[in-house]
């Protein structure tokens, strides 16, 4: 079988604290788009997958799956890959919640949504929040480490949102970013209520105002290269750009797809990996 992996923006996020854990507190706004990985799912004595990553997420999504079910088939996953690998897009991530869903069906499991979600945080910090906007094509709010996720709100007013990712050509590790990035001194919940409020009533202004990223500054000193795409990106003409994630790609929604397009062409002439996409509706 095959199916899509949507990647993801995060809309806000939001670095709460420390954990005893070493991790991260966050709350984030995560919006899954239409940029997606295509994965092939096919029956097979083991679990496979051809990326030749070790650590492969979508390989311990299955094996996780399979440990919880009793099942004894293994799968080989053929992925055809769109999102830029460790840019902010959650395209490990990604891969890994298309798995547990597409499997969930081949497999002829039935396990309720809540399930795979709870699966998910088995497997990696984004994992639940991308099988939840995958399945239910709507933004999700996302805390903890990532664990807990809920739909942002079910009453969207926007058809799909217009957006241009912009990614520098450069890596930064996710461990750096966090290191000795500042958190927040109030726990301000404004944030997210302004966006799901905007998001709720169609205000695209209001959105666009709302969206932040706790890491930006923190991943900018790291990495130069993420403030040029940032500066590149307003040079075109995109009055709000934001990173996703730890970076490295840049973002801005645009009023509509032709700006959209327009922005993407001016950036791939100056040599920036860029794509123009959209969030997913229902
Ligand atoms: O989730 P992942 O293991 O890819 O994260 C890589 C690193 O980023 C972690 O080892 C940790 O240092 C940092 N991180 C964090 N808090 C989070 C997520 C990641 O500190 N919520």
């Amino acid at each position: 079988m095959k199916i899509e992996a949507n990647a993801k923006i995060n809309l806000s996020l939001e670095v709460l604290g420390i954990r005893p854990d070493g991790y991260h507190e966050l709350r984030s706004v995560v919006a899954p788009i239409a940029l997606t990985d295509t994965l092939e799912l096919t029956d097979a004595a083991d679990i496979t997958s051809d990326t030749g990553f070790a650590d492969d997420l979508t390989v311990k999504a299955a094996r996780v799956l399979a440990r919880h079910c009793g099942v004894k088939r293994g799968v080989s996953i053929r992925i055809e890959k769109r999102i830029p690998v460790g840019a902010g897009l959650g395209g490990g991530s990604a891969d890994a919640a298309a798995v547990l869903r597409g499997l969930n069906m081949l497999w002829g499991l039935g396990l309720p949504l809540d399930a795979l979600v709870a699966l998910g945080a088995e497997v990696g910090s984004d994992v639940p929040a991308l099988v939840l906007g995958q399945e239910t094509r709507q933004p999700v709010l996302m805390e903890g480490r990532g664990e807990r996720v809920a739909l942002l709100d079910k009453n969207a007013a926007f058809a799909a949102l217009p957006l241009v990712l912009v990614n520098p050509n450069v890596f930064v590790s996710t461990k750096k970013v966090f290191d000795n990035c500042l958190f927040r001194v109030t726990n301000d919940p404004k944030i997210v209520y302004n966006i799901q409020q905007s998001w709720k009533l169609g205000q695209f202004e209001a959105l666009r105002e709302a969206c932040q990223n706790d890491l930006e500054k923190n991943a900018m000193s790291l990495e130069p290269d993420i403030r040029k795409a940032c500066e590149a990106l307003e040079a075109a003409g995109a009055p709000k750009v934001h990173m996703t994630g730890s970076g490295a790609t840049v973002w801005a929604l645009a009023e509509d797809s032709a700006v959209a397009q327009r922005w993407a062409a001016d950036l791939a002439q100056a040599g920036f990996w860029v794509c123009a996409t959209n969030t997913i509706v229902r």
